[in-house]
This record gives structure tokens, sequence and C-alpha cells, in this order.
């Protein structure tokens, strides 16, 4: 399976959710090979695998040879990518992953980044990152928004949480960490692994 995480806007968890995804199919047994595939020229993902000591899958940038023999790739994309880019991307891709966060400022661009995929006809898919922890309610306000407008989107979101600025300095994702903040923090990423890939894999 080919999915592309991508958004016009910045900032919005695009390379993280490429990295705990990627983790999160590589330790599903029986999913097969994993490649996370670092399409930005800023190369986060590459940088972020360097600074750690391993993970279950291959980090790779967009022109690496044998990307076919990976039974999954996963693409991280930079922020705002040229309709002519990103159409290339798309082109073999089953599923765009659209992280936004529950501003209006993120929300609206990616709306319009969907529209103009669906006229292309590949499936785009939701997801609401860096969600303020309760008592905020915006996360679920937002998904409810969302899916009253019949907006595809994964009802499974990921709260912001500080564990992750370590993850990343440290080229791990947060299920190799200890803590109950890492701990919960994987445990949504395990729930919307297995609400995303339920009936694809
Ligand atoms: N759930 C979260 N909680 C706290 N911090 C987060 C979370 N998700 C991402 N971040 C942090 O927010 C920043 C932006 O995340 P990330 O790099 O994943 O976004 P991006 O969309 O790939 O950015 P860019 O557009 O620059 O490529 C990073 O410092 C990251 O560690
Ligand atoms: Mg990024």
């Amino acid at each position: 399976m080919i999915i592309v995480i991508s958004s016009r806007s910045g900032g919005v968890g695009k390379s993280t959710t490429a990295q705990h995804l990627a983790a999160y199919l590589a330790q599903r047994r029986g999913a097969g090979s994993v490649a996370l595939v670092d399409a930005d020229n800023n190369e986060t993902c590459l940088d972020w695998a360097e600074r750690g000591d391993g993970q279950r899958f291959d980090v790779v940038s967009s022109d690496a040879e044998g990307l076919d023999e990976y039974d999954h790739l996963i693409i991280d994309t930079a922020a705002a990518p040229d309709s002519e880019e990103l159409g290339e991307v798309l082109e073999a891709a089953n599923l765009l992953l659209i992280p936004t966060t529950p501003s209006m400022a993120d929300l609206s661009p990616a709306i319009a980044t969907a529209q103009s995929i669906e006229a292309d006809g590949t499936e785009a898919l939701f997801l609401l990152t860096l969600c303020p922890p309760r008592p905020s309610r915006l996360g679920e306000q937002t998904l409810q928004a969302l899916q009253d407008e019949n907006i595809p989107v994964l009802s499974q979101t990921i709260t912001r949480r500080n564990c992750y600025l370590d993850a990343i300095s440290q080229g791990l994702h947060v299920g190799q960490m200890k803590g109950t903040s890492p701990v919960k923090a994987w445990e949504e990423w395990k729930t919307l692994g297995r609400e995303l890939f339920k009936g694809r894999l």
C-alpha cells in the first residue's frame, strides 16, 4: 500500500505522522516490509532516523532504488508542494492522508487540498493532530464538525504532548519511550493504525 502524507500547511505533524504510521505498520504482525520515504528537501525523516539507533523500517529518500520491492510505502512530503510535484507522488498512491490541527488556519487549506485531490480520484482522509490536551475539547469538537460535513476523517485524534519533542530529537517514536505520556501517545497511534488499516491490508 502507498500512503502519501501531505498538506498545504507547514508544521501540522506530517513528518511525525509518517514516522508513527511507519512504526505502527512495521510492528504489526504479518504486515510486510515498510519504507518511510522522505520526499521533503528538508530531510526531516532522514535526519530523524540518523539521530536514532535504528527503526524496524527503512527510511529512504524519494530517489532511492528498489522502492517497489517494499510491501508498504509511507511518503512524507514538504509543506505546500506544488500541484505538479504532488500529482507525481499521488499517481501511484492508494491513499492521501492529510494531517491538520484543529485550527481554522490549518483546516481551510486542508479541505481545499482534499477537494482538489478528490477530483483526481485518489482517496483522501483527514487526521486531526496536535489537539490540545484536556480540559480542552477542541479536538473532539473539530472532529464532530468535520463528520457533520461528511468530510472523511479518522475518529482517533492525536493529542499534543511534550514527549514528541523528546522523541523527535532522539530519533525515536513515542512507542520506544518510557513513561505515562509516551505510552498514552503510542496508544493513540495504535488505535489510529487499526482504524486506518482495517480492511485495507
Ligand atoms: N502530537 C504532537 N505533540 C507535540 N508536538 C508535536 C506533535 N506532533 C508534532 N509535533 C511537533 O510539532 C513540530 C512540527 O511537526 P512535524 O515536523 O511533524 O510537522 P510537519 O507538518 O512535517 O512540518 P513541515 O511542514 O515543516 O514539514 C515538530 O517540532 C514536532 O515535534
Ligand atoms: Mg515535515
